[in-house]
């Protein structure tokens, strides 16, 4: 695409003449834009960068590992990788209101980045694979400037706390143009295709008080959810797919005896840019396909149903 063969180059030449001989630290969440940011910032200025990858204990099954080998192994970027579960499920123990849950790891994250990055002798820079609707919800939002819907956490905070500046050469490009890019730039595909996910991560799909016993249970259900979805074939039509583990047990049957288990939510929407969303159409045996098999293998689950609801009025996370 030579569209994106020129903004890759441009971009490059940005980032040099910005960054100069200084040091770049990049946090990468696992997510096609922090990725794209960091190959493409990797590309412009070599082992200057240095990604730091922090594992709250809330990603998804089997994300971390994925992280460190695309980056350490199949790239050879430099990159720190923190297991900091333990303090982040400790300082969330109890809490349920989805912005203090925001803030509490929004505040970890800096705290926990702050600390890897004065060990590797501090830098200059903070590369952000921040992107245009970020840039737009996150200031004006519904009701304008001073009302914000939620707080996404990757927007703001660290610079100004670690006195460094900003470099996000995504910052004009929307979620298909990113992918474009990171296309360009050589990302595997599954990389590429891969749907967005938040930075507070499993915590926003636990509505209520979140436990790593709840985060286990959820992470088993929504990879059966996503592993059948690809079988499916659907998995580059839908724009974001996960579970919702919600606080409510219902009663079942299993064989003869009576169950009083957790609810699980699925959620599936088409969208170009986050903004506004429809939810996806399944067929409905691929709806009882998957609820069969998650209430069969995932103990701790006996309901499972599907969220009808669009952006707006709904947003896409329950939290
Ligand atoms: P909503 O739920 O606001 O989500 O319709 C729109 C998009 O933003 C993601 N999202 C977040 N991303 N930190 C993030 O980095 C957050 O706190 C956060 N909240 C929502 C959501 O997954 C969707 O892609």
């Amino acid at each position: 695409d030579w569209t994106m063969a020129a903004y890759r180059a441009e971009a490059i030449e940005k980032i040099r003449a910005q960054v100069g001989d200084k040091r770049v630290i990049c946090g990468l969440s696992g997510g096609v834009d922090s990725s794209v940011a960091a190959v493409l910032i990797h590309e412009a200025i070599g082992d200057q960068l240095t990604c730091v990858y922090v594992d709250h204990g809330l990603m998804r099954l089997g994300e971390s590992e994925q992280v460190v080998n695309l980056f350490r192994d199949h790239y050879n970027i430099p990159l720190v990788d923190v297991d900091a579960s333990e303090l982040f499920l400790g300082k969330l123990e109890g809490v349920s209101d989805p912005e203090k849950k925001r803030k509490i790891i929004g505040g970890l994250f800096i705290d926990v980045f702050d600390a890897e990055a004065t060990k590797i002798g501090g830098a200059d820079f903070l590369a952000q694979g921040t992107l245009y609707p970020d840039v737009i919800e996150s200031v004006s939002a519904i009701g304008g400037p001073s009302v914000t819907i939620k707080s996404h956490h990757n927007v703001g905070g660290l610079p100004e706390r670690m006195n460094m500046k900003l470099v996000e050469p995504l910052r004009e490009l929307f979620k298909d143009e990113v992918r474009a890019l990171g296309r360009e730039l050589g990302l595997p595909e599954p990389f590429i295709g891969r749907h967005p996910f938040p930075g507070p991560g499993l915590a926003i799909r636990i509505p209520g008080e979140i436990t790593r016993e709840k985060a286990d249970t959820l992470r088993k259900a929504d990879a059966i959810y996503i592993e059948e979805i690809k079988k499916a074939g659907l998995y580059d039509e839908i724009w974001q797919a996960f579970s919702v583990l919600l606080p409510v047990n219902t009663v079942g049957v299993m064989g003869d005896l009576r169950t009083y288990e957790a609810v699980l939510a699925l959620r599936a929407v088409t969208s170009t840019d986050g903004m506004t969303a429809d939810y996806y159409p399944y067929p409905h045996d691929f709806l009882g396909r998957v609820a069969t098999r998650i209430i069969n293998e995932v103990k701790g689950v006996n309901r499972v149903v599907y969220d009808i609801t669009s952006k707006p009025p709904g947003t896409i996370e329950w939290e």
